[in-house]
């Protein structure tokens, strides 16, 4: 079963389809306000032209040289090049990554479909900021409700991968993809007249590094350390470095997988370009539309994930036809979620087809209970409660109140997964193109008609992307 995309430009769109999404739209404005704005953009920025371009063309390249899923790709590609089969390793981390991060994606997801209901039903109009936060409230604090919306999106996303990856991405994201940027321009227009729009330009794009460096309470104020010093961390470049993968889908073998449906004579650099700026341009709108609500709401930026839900409808309810608009939003946004969560569950579906003979329908409903059951403990999260809640009500007081045990388990997966797993994934990659496979390979690949962009991007992989994600290891380890 092996195929192809009808045409270069269904590649793009699938490819766009998977990088647009949650990230852009719900994870980039609330990690950027929880980090504090322009240092925050500009090392995102930075990651995405240094490492994120040259790995996604390295993801491409290998994807359609290896024509199968990612582990069994990288199994192939290293025999080819003569390198241990270890490397499929790569392709099962990815796997791994994958499903995780779709087990709450689903569940943000979930609430992005709930919201295009409540904005149908007229709820927000009108609204104050407190009203709209407590119709969020009654969402996120009742376990039952989200689980509904889970559930649903799960089995969307299941039936959507039953039937097979090229027909319904190829429809669905032609239309979406321009709709979805159409009303985020028009968002963007509103919030420009909302009277906050200066204060969010400033803070997007005025680097003020303390507030990137130094470590802050959820209300924004400075935490100090015993002597009344600021306590430095290195943190918030771990989440801009991991988010560049994240936003652009890379390092869990996602574009690799749709690399492989990639026919052999289309030139990859223009069409990674496009990818690219168009997923760079849509985060930096969402920024621009979602600022400006909260600083004329006097709001925090750093509220975290429920801030386009505190937001946005408070411009829905107060802009003529809301109602609309709003409903035609999230609705939106649900389908730009589908076609990440189809590309985050494709690599498991593909390999068990693959290499264990299921047929796709089988592969995709377990992948997708399995995937489901992991979500349950997001839902349990959005509740507040931590790791360290966990224990004490297993195993009874332990005053587990330090490091990890202050995160919930949502906030440890999202961590371990775009900030960990991604990055080393992005690594391997970058290291394999760049040394394992050799040249000839990798040039032919390419089939550019430039001949400087195949040299500039095979030092970009050897050295400068591997180096800097490695830097940003180091650091985390004080080795640096
Ligand atoms: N890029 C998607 C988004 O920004 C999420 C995603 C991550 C999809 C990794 C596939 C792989 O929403």
């Amino acid at each position: 079963m092996k195929h192809e995309w009808s045409s270069k430009s269904t590649f793009i769109l699938a490819a766009v389809g998977s990088a647009v999404g949650l990230g852009n739209i719900w994870k980039f404005p609330y990690i950027t306000g929880e980090y504090g704005g322009g240092v925050f953009i500009l090392a995102y920025l930075v990651c995405i032209a240094l490492i994120g371009l040259p790995i996604m063309l390295a993801e491409i390249a290998l994807g359609r040289r290896g024509k199968q899923s990612p582990v069994n790709t990288m199994t192939q590609l290293s025999l080819e090049a003569g390198g241990h089969p270890a490397w499929r390793i790569l392709g099962w981390s990815g796997m791994l990554a994958g499903c995780l991060i779709l087990s709450y994606y689903s569940v943000i997801a979930g609430e992005v479909l709930a919201y295009s209901f409540r904005a149908s039903s007229g709820i927000f109009n009108h609204q104050t900021a407190d009203g709209i936060k407590s119709i969020l409230n009654s969402l996120v604090s009742e376990p039952e409700k989200l689980l509904a919306w889970h559930t649903i999106f799960m089995s969307i996303t299941v039936l959507a991968v039953a039937k097979g990856v090229r027909g319904g991405i190829e429809k669905t994201v032609s239309f979406l993809m321009p709709a979805l940027f159409i009303i985020l321009v028009f968002l963007v227009f509103y919030a420009m007249n909302s009277g906050g729009f200066q204060q969010a330009l400033d803070f997007m794009f005025t680097p003020d590094a303390d507030k990137f460096f130094y470590a802050r309470s959820e209300l924004g104020q400075y935490l100090m350390d015993a002597n009344g010093e600021k306590i430095f961390t290195w943190k918030p470049m771990m989440v801009a470095l991991g988010h560049a993968f994240f936003t652009l889908s890379l390092g869990m073998g996602a574009i690799m997988m749709y690399g492989s449906y990639l026919n052999r004579h289309v030139s990859i650099g223009q069409m990674t370009l496009i990818i690219v700026s168009l997923d760079t341009v849509v985060a930096l709108l969402a920024g621009l539309a979602i600022f400006p609500l909260v600083f004329v709401n006097d709001l925090n930026p750093a509220i975290g994930p429920g801030l386009i839900f505190e937001t946005l409808p408070l411009a829905f309810g107060s802009m003529a036809g809301g109602t609309f608009i709003g409903t035609l939003f999230f609705t939106l946004l649900f389908f730009a979620a589908l076609s990440s969560a189809i590309s985050l569950i494709e690599p498991t579906i593909a390999w068990l087809i693959e290499s264990k003979g299921m047929r796709r329908i089988k592969a995709s409903v377990w992948t997708g209970v399995v995937i489901w059951f992991i979500g349950l403990a997001t839902i349990f999260s959005m509740t507040g409660t931590t790791l360290g809640d966990i224990f004490e009500s297993l195993f009874g007081d332990m005053e587990l109140k330090a490091g990890i045990f202050n995160y919930t388990l949502f906030q440890i997966i999202d961590f371990l997964t775009a900030s960990i797993m991604l990055p080393i994934g992005g690594l391997l990659i970058s290291i394999f193109a760049g040394w394992v496979m050799e040249q000839d390979s990798t040039e032919r690949e390419f089939s550019f008609h430039n001949r400087y962009i195949y040299p500039v991007w095979h030092v970009m992989v050897r050295y400068v992307s591997p180096l800097l994600v490695a830097m940003v290891f180091l650091n985390i380890t004080g080795l640096f």
